[in-house]
């Protein structure tokens, strides 16, 4: 695999790639990397005859300083991962190559960035836009990978996409758990191993909001079921927990009123947030 720090070399090897005729794939990532990630990757792999992935723990999306300070950060053994999956190339470049030192532009989504993440992370998802923004012209991929995991995060960037005329497809990858049904994560890094197991009552919790939901429970007391359920152990923190289409993300308070309904939800787990989701 190929490794590049600076703009420049990478340019060169995409622009020797897209002369041999190959297709490129694009795995925007801020390491720490698990099978959730790897995923991604062999995707783009099956697409495309080329695969980058970037690492890259972008500050302009971290709304809290002490969470950027401890995102987990494992480079040595992402490059190793990366190199067994028989990834081609990897970016990872320092703040300084991404960021001058004065950085003014910001984004708003209007009401995409407003609820779920955006209203418990202000400015997070003006930072991501700004990062892939910059990635996507760096690397000008055929086809850029993102998970459903973070599914707002994808309805922002599709916007992005749209708004900004980027010419690239865009594949959302399903949620990789682990066997109790917990989402991958950076994060769950973090977690002790008794929590971990703990953890794993969220998306179970969320599979019976859904079959609640299904069989005509009203999105409110959907609500109250996860909350009071998740909550009934002590160290979990429900942050939010909605139902929204999937597609312009409008709170919904009856499932009829869109045609796909995705439930979402943010829980602290001591000090630790995950975020995970699932289709209606
Ligand atoms: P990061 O959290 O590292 O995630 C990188 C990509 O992996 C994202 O598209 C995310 O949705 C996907 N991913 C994470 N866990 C997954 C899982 N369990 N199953 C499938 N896919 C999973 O998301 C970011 O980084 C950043 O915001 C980024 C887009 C790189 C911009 O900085």
């Amino acid at each position: 695999m190929q490794i590049f720090k600076e703009i420049g070399p990478l340019k060169a090897f995409l622009v020797e790639k897209r002369k041999q005729g190959q297709t490129l794939g694009f795995v925007a990532t801020m390491g720490a990397l698990h099978e959730g990630h790897l995923k991604l990757i062999r995707d783009s792999q099956n697409d495309n005859s080329t695969t980058i992935c970037s690492i890259f723990v972008n500050p302009s999306q971290f709304n809290n300083p002490a969470d950027l300070q401890k995102y987990p950060r494992t480079l040595e053994k992402d490059i190793l991962m990366l190199t067994e999956t028989g990834c081609d190339a990897l970016f990872c470049p320092e703040v300084e190559t991404m960021y001058d030192q004065k950085s003014h532009l910001r984004f708003d989504f209007g009401h995409l960035d407003k609820v779920m993440e955006g209203q418990f992370r202000p400015g997070h998802f003006s930072g991501v836009a700004l990062v892939v923004s910059k990635l996507l012209h760096i690397v000008e991929p055929d086809i850029a990978y993102f998970g459903q995991k973070d599914w707002q995060q994808f309805a922002i960037i599709r916007q992005l996409v749209i708004e900004l005329k980027f010419n690239v497809v865009l594949k959302s990858v399903p949620t990789l758990r682990e066997p109790n049904g917990l989402a991958l994560s950076s994060r769950n890094a973090r977690l002790t191993s008794a929590q971990r197991e703990k953890a794993s009552l969220i998306s179970r919790v969320l599979t019976s909001a859904k079959e609640k939901l299904k069989n005509g429970t009203p999105v409110g007391e959907v609500k109250d079921f996860v909350i009071t359920t998740l909550e009934a152990e002590a160290e979990f923190k429900v942050e939010y927990f909605e139902v929204a289409d999937s597609e312009n993300l409008t709170l919904l308070r009856n499932v009829t009123e869109s045609a796909r309904p995705i439930l979402c939800i943010a829980v602290f787990v001591g000090d630790v947030r995950l975020i995970d989701n699932m289709f209606l």
